[in-house]
């Protein structure tokens, strides 16, 4: 075949790509459901909608239109676990897609790109090493207080390096987070200690899910560790996966569930990880392949005896 003719359907086949990563799976949000055997036995179940890394812009009415939609599964509770915005005029609507979801208890944290704006940038850079430089302008410029504010005031629990209490459908829950880590901002002295042995689950919450950070959560007891930002892998090869995870977790954990290894000295278990694929992209890299956004609902259940 002609040279000229093989570069042209080269051309072709990778503008169809690039315009179904960005134009059809950008939108083609999924629903994953998840079922985590964690709680003591005889528990009764317990139903945790998991959402993170919506990058909301006000122009994002597919996304909006999809997290409007997650009420109806009348979760028990709702996660957030950060990059919720990426732009000072997205709070507003960020408060409307979450609608009657802000009615039932809910916990976050930050992310990075809650505090600071998206910028340009080469997307291959994240083969040969992570985003954590990025961030590295002195002051945040996006309203990351008036989100947590606003958040806060709807009556959701501010977990970032903090430590907190929910009475859920009778189940009592010690949870704790921390800012994001891979912005530097995690202050895991501030949480740290046992988790309250007493209750009937430990929930450990964090953006980026750096091992070091969930090794601390893990050895004091948090039986369910929730985190995000790795978009899980964003653009993935069929049949390989994720190239990169852009923080220190490996490939293979870069979403969906799995077990941390660390184990608690308290009682020698170890803890789950659920890691969220994420529900948006930054709007300077608009585009997923093979790496649907979602948001999760995790079915707690009893652990057999
Ligand atoms: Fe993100």
């Amino acid at each position: 075949m002609h040279a000229r003719t093989i570069a042209s359907i080269a051309a072709v086949a990778g503008a169809a790509v690039i315009g179904y990563a960005s134009v059809i799976e950008r939108n083609w949000f999924a629903l994953r459901e998840q079922e985590v055997p964690v709680l003591p036995p005889g528990a009764e179940p317990l139903r945790v909608l998991h959402i993170s890394d919506l990058h909301l812009t006000p122009g994002r009415h597919r996304l909006m239109a999809f997290v409007r939609s997650l009420a109806a599964l009348q979760p028990d509770l709702v996660v957030n676990t950060g990059d919720s915005i990426a732009s000072a005029e997205a709070i507003g609507p960020l408060l409307d897609s979450l609608g009657s979801l802000l009615d039932i208890p809910g916990v976050f944290v930050y992310g990075s790109n809650d505090l600071y704006s998206p910028k340009p940038g080469n997307p291959a850079r994240y083969l040969w090493r992570t985003s954590a430089g990025d961030h590295d302008r002195n002051e945040p410029d996006l309203p990351w207080e008036k989100l947590g504010g606003e958040l806060t005031a709807a009556g959701w629990l501010d977990l970032n390096n903090q430590r907190g209490k929910l009475t859920v459908n009778g189940l009592d829950i010690a949870l704790a987070g921390v800012h994001d880590p891979h912005a530097d901002r995690a202050r895991y002295d501030l949480i740290a200690g046992p988790a309250d042995p007493a209750a009937t689950l430990r929930l450990g919450v964090l953006h980026s899910p750096e091992p070091e950070v969930m090794d601390r959560f893990a050895a004091d007891g948090y039986d369910l560790l929730l985190a995000g930002h790795t978009h899980g892998g964003q653009l993935r090869v069929p049949g390989y996966g994720a190239l990169v995870t852009n923080c220190g977790i490996d490939r293979g954990r870069v979403s969906g569930l799995s077990m941390h290894p660390q184990v608690s000295p308290a009682d020698g278990k170890t803890a789950w990880l659920h890691v969220s694929a994420g529900l948006g992209t930054s709007p300077w890299a608009p585009a997923r392949f093979a790496c649907r956004p979602e948001a999760t609902l995790l079915t707690l259940t009893a652990r057999s005896a």
